[in-house]
Formats: C-alpha cells, sequence, structure tokens
C-alpha cells in the first residue's frame, strides 16, 4: 500500500518533520519562498495532509485542489487567519495550529523591552559603540528603577498572565484591566483587577496585550496617555494599531509619558522616520514572538497533529469543529 503524502509549503529544515518520512511520503517546497495561489493548488493535489504557513490562503478552492482524500491542513503557526474554517468544516477537513508556544517568548520579550526601555540600554550601548563613552559624568543615561513599582496590564490573557507572573521577581504591584476578572489569578498573584482609568493613572510601566479588534483600535490615544504618569513607560508587544502612533509621538514630545518600547507598529515595517527617529522609543522588529526553542516546539506539535490524523487518532489542537471527520 502507498504511503499517505504529506506536502510542506516551504522549507522548514528540521528532524521532525524528516521523522515524517519515516511513515509518509514527504514533499517540502524546496524555494525559500511563499508560494502562488496556483503553485499552492498544484502542490496540494493527492496530499493527505499539508503543512502551511501564515502566508499560504487555505481556502475552498485549496481544499478543492487537494482533493477528497485531504484530511488535515495543520499551520506552523499560533495564529491561523489565513484558514477559511467554514470551508474547511463543509470538506470535513481538520485545520491545526500550536497554541502556547510562543507564549514565554512574547512574555519574556515584553519583559526585556520593559527593562531595556527603563534602564536605557540602546541608547547606552550606541554611545559606547560611537567611541562617546570618555568618563563617567552625574547626567549619564539615568534609568528608571524598576523594583517595587506598579505594573498595569491591559489583557489578562495568555502573555499578560505570564508578564505578570515574571514581573512578580521585581516585587511589582500588578494591576489589569481585562473584559473580566481572574480571581483565580488574583489568588495566585495579588494582581488587582482594575478599569481603565485607574490603569492609566497609577501604572509606572504599562505593558499592551489585548488583542486587535475593532474596539481595542487605538486603545492608546491622546485622552489616555493624558491620563498617564508623565514618568510612565508604554509598551508595546501586542498588535500595532492597539496605540495611536501620532498620538504618543505627541505625548512623549509633551511630556506626558516618559518611554515606550515598541515590538509592533501600526504599519510594518516601520516607514514613519518621526516615530524611527523618537529618542525615547526602544524598538524591536515584531520580533517578540521568536526564540529557537518555541519554533522547534512549533515544528515538533505541527507533526505531531499530522501523524495523529494521518494513524486515524484524534487532534489535540483542532481549529474547526468537525462533526465527522473524514475517514
Ligand atoms: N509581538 C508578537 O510577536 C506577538 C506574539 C504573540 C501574540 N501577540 C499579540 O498579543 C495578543 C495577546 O496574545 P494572548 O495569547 O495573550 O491572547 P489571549 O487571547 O490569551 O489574551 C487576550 C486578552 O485580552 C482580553 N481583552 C480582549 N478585549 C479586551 C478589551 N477590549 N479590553 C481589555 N481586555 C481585552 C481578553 O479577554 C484576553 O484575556 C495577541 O492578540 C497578538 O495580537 C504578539
Amino acid at each position: 500500500m502507498s504511503k499517505p503524502k504529506v506536502y510542506v509549503t516551504r522549507a522548514i529544515p528540521d528532524a521532525t518533520i524528516e521523522a515524517l518520512r519515516a511513515e509518509f511520503e514527504v514533499e517540502v517546497n524546496p524555494d525559500d519562498r511563499a508560494l502562488t495561489k496556483e503553485e499552492l493548488k498544484q502542490k496540494v493535489r493527492g496530499c493527505d495532509a499539508v503543512v502551511s504557513l501564515l502566508t499560504d490562503t487555505i481556502d475552498g478552492e485549496v481544499l478543492d485542489a487537494a482533493g477528497p482524500q485531504l484530511k488535515i491542513v495543520a499551520n506552523y503557526a499560533v495564529g491561523f487567519n489565513n484558514f477559511d474554517l467554514a470551508a474547511a468544516t463543509r470538506r470535513k477537513v481538520i485545520l491545526t495550529n500550536t497554541p502556547g508556544v510562543l507564549d514565554d517568548a512574547t512574555a519574556t520579550h515584553t519583559f526585556t523591552l520593559l527593562l531595556a526601555t527603563a534602564r536605557r540600554i540602546a541608547e547606552a550601548d550606541k554611545y559606547v559603540r560611537d567611541g562617546k563613552w570618555l568618563g563617567w559624568a552625574p547626567m549619564f543615561f539615568i534609568g528608571l528603577d524598576v523594583d517595587g513599582k506598579t505594573l498595569g496590564i491591559a489583557g489578562l490573557g495568555r502573555i499578560g498572565k505570564n508578564v505578570a507572573r515574571k514581573a512578580r521577581g521585581f516585587d511589582m504591584k500588578i494591576l489589569y484591566s481585562d473584559v473580566k476578572p481572574d480571581a483565580a489569578f488574583e489568588a495566585e498573584t495579588g494582581a488587582v483587577f482594575v478599569d481603565k482609568a485607574t490603569l492609566l493613572k497609577e501604572s509606572d510601566f504599562l505593558t499592551l496585550h489585548v488583542p486587535l479588534l475593532p474596539e481595542t483600535r487605538h486603545y492608546i490615544g491622546t485622552a489616555e496617555l493624558k491620563q498617564m504618569k508623565p514618568t510612565a513607560v508604554l509598551i508595546n508587544a501586542a498588535r500595532g494599531p492597539v496605540v495611536d502612533e501620532k498620538a504618543l509621538i505627541e505625548a512623549l514630545d509633551s511630556g506626558h509619558i516618559a518611554a515606550a518600547g515598541l515590538d509592533v507598529v501600526e504599519r510594518e515595517p516601520l516607514d514613519d522616520d518621526r516615530l524611527r527617529r523618537h529618542p525615547n522609543i526602544l524598538f524591536t522588529p515584531h520580533t517578540a514572538f521568536y526564540s529557537v526553542e518555541g519554533y522547534a516546539e512549533m515544528r515538533t506539535k505541527t507533526a505531531q497533529e499530522i501523524r495523529r490524523i494521518l494513524l486515524g487518532e484524534a487532534p489535540r489542537n483542532p481549529v474547526n469543529v468537525l462533526p465527522v471527520p473524514r475517514g
């Protein structure tokens, strides 16, 4: 009997994917680029399973091109906005993702941005590299303390909670705002649920972890920035449009807040010179989720899902619910 066929839409060299070759016939796109829709439709034809990336639109057209034997499309990602869930459910194709693998990296990166912004690490590093360090001076890169300060968390989900746990190591007082309180987490960490106005007013460091939704677009704008402390630091590793950047520049220029650490911006890659050149902003280029270990786990989880489905087991991380999976 011929082996089930697995197509991997982009080269992700890893022993885990290679291990699938022991049981399945695996083909990997050898080029380091996303396939066009037509190429994708052609390559998935006759496959039993597909490993896809966020750059692959998996819709009815692609699923039909694959054929009725297709059982699973496993996204090599936590997000799955490239999936047409209804189209896959109608065709009884299971769609899976890899939740949880990036939480540690994203929360650690968020806390790194917080510490690096408070301690002015990027400016100091540049100063040394530019050969300007000629001796000590009393006003030399005076940073902010973090220990014992108040951390405000907007959106106490997976990442917000992870950041809160790290903040306990710095004896920070934790305030949070969300659509509803979490009594169990409050008991575990001493975090306090507050309304948005209190969060803005009392936070020394405000970190954003809400998803980008119509109601969270410009969650932080002029009115919000005016309520914050002049010494406050804003951290955004959620999504760029959660912050109104024009308002942020004005608030930094007028001294309504002290500094910002941004992993995400409204338009990526960053093309706004006023923002890019602002001395009180520390940037990273949307890299909060990258980590060697997280990526390895993502590959393992993706490969395991393929294996489970092709061997007739139930998926661990389905994103659609099938009444009866394809036999
Ligand atoms: N920078 C990166 O690399 C990176 C990586 C992963 C995730 N993210 C972003 O971080 C966001 C959070 O990720 P997560 O895994 O913690 O998500 P999550 O769904 O676990 O948590 C989001 C939280 O926000 C809350 N929320 C929703 N609307 C709100 C509102 N209007 N006001 C207050 N709280 C609200 C939800 O109730 C939930 O508790 C993601 O949506 C994503 O955009 C960024």
